[in-house]
């Protein structure tokens, strides 16, 4: 069995065709026809079922197919780290999610620069998972999000936790309520906006249940149900999974593409969301902000590196954030990369 052989294979198998994966691969069909009857032979299992148009994999076939293709992914990362560990970026690449732009992002970033003038700093918006994939070809060094990976390639460190406010229209009858319960919130239509999903079961350190608060939640006509603690299992949608977390489902929601859009909606009349605190210098005209009382309803921010190729400047990014937590009285556990 040989490298060849299975990039044919997964052409093959991708594309279900001979005559495409040929057009794909650059290689003609009769040599990609053999080097499958070579693997096939070699394994004395038949991976194809030729007699099917489109062609179609056999139980087999899918099995491998789907380690093979895996396994084709975690060699390409492997080079691309050689790569790197034998010529590293002198610049600084980092990927960020938009929502950590309003924060405290740009301060860093300055402080760095300041610290680390022989650095060129590259910046990358580029959702949370679209980061694991970046961080392993090599087209970011670091990453800054708000959800944790549990990739065995990645490693990360919490950074702190932000507390979420509830975004309202001005005219909303709880606008002016100063501290806020999900359960109230129920009834008005959730604007949601994550692009990620959670994983299905999730650390629920950050977003744990506010216990006082499912109490005061039990007593009122929208009574948790006693599954509710396997129900958020299943929730994976983030804002609805910190309803969920109160035993709470909102009545109404509505989808859009981002963050924006969310707070475009709401300064509309729309709806109201939930945004991190940092959010809450946004379109202040038309919106609304108030604290939640359910004191873990939090957005976590994580710094996110490759585990087996750390930036050499990546401990001196992290000196700067913590620089700035200092100076703004910011609660965190100082961590570092080794
Ligand atoms: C923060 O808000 O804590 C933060 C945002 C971006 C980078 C680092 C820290």
């Amino acid at each position: 069995m040989d490298l060849k052989q299975l990039k044919a294979f997964i052409a093959i198998a991708e594309l279900r065709s001979f005559s495409a994966a040929a057009k794909v691969t650059g290689i003609s069909q009769p040599s990609l026809s053999r080097l499958l009857k070579q693997l096939e032979t070699d394994m004395n299992v038949d991976l194809i079922d030729r007699y099917h148009r489109p062609l179609q994999l056999t139980t087999a076939g899918l099995f491998f197919y789907d380690k093979i293709d895996a396994l084709l992914t975690e060699l390409d990362a492997i080079t691309h780290m050689t790569q790197r560990l034998s010529a590293p970026s002198k610049g600084l690449n980092i990927g960020f999610v938009p929502s950590v732009l309003y924060g405290l992002l740009p301060e860093v970033i300055a402080t760095f620069k300041q610290q680390n003038a022989d650095t060129e700093v590259n910046l990358k918006d580029i959702s949370s998972y679209q980061q694991i994939e970046a961080l392993k070809s090599g087209e970011i060094d670091v990453g800054f999000g708000r959800f944790a990976h549990q990739d065995p390639w990645i490693q990360q460190i919490l950074l702190r936790h932000e507390r979420y406010l509830v975004a309202l229209p001005k005219a909303h009858p709880l606008a002016e309520v100063k501290e806020q319960r999900l359960l109230d919130l129920a009834n008005s239509r959730l604007i949601l906006y994550h692009q990620t999903h959670l994983p299905g079961l999730i650390n629920t350190d950050s977003i744990a249940a506010d216990m006082s608060t499912s109490a005061r939640d039990k007593r009122t006509k929208q009574t948790p149900k006693p599954e509710a603690a396997s129900v958020t299992d299943s929730v994976t949608e983030p804002l609805l999974y910190l309803f969920a977390q109160h035993g709470i489902t909102p009545l109404r929601t509505s989808k859009v593409s981002d963050l924006q859009v969310a707070l475009g909606l709401v300064a509309a009349g729309e709806g109201i969301t939930l945004v991190p605190a940092s959010l809450q210098v946004m379109r202040t005209k038309q919106i609304s902000y108030q604290r939640l009382i359910h004191e873990n309803v939090t957005s976590p921010i994580y710094l996110h590196t490759l585990k087996d190729f750390i930036h050499p400047k990546v401990n001196d990014l992290l000196t700067a954030i913590y620089e700035i937590y200092e100076q703004r009285g910011i609660t965190y556990r100082r961590q570092q990369f080794v």
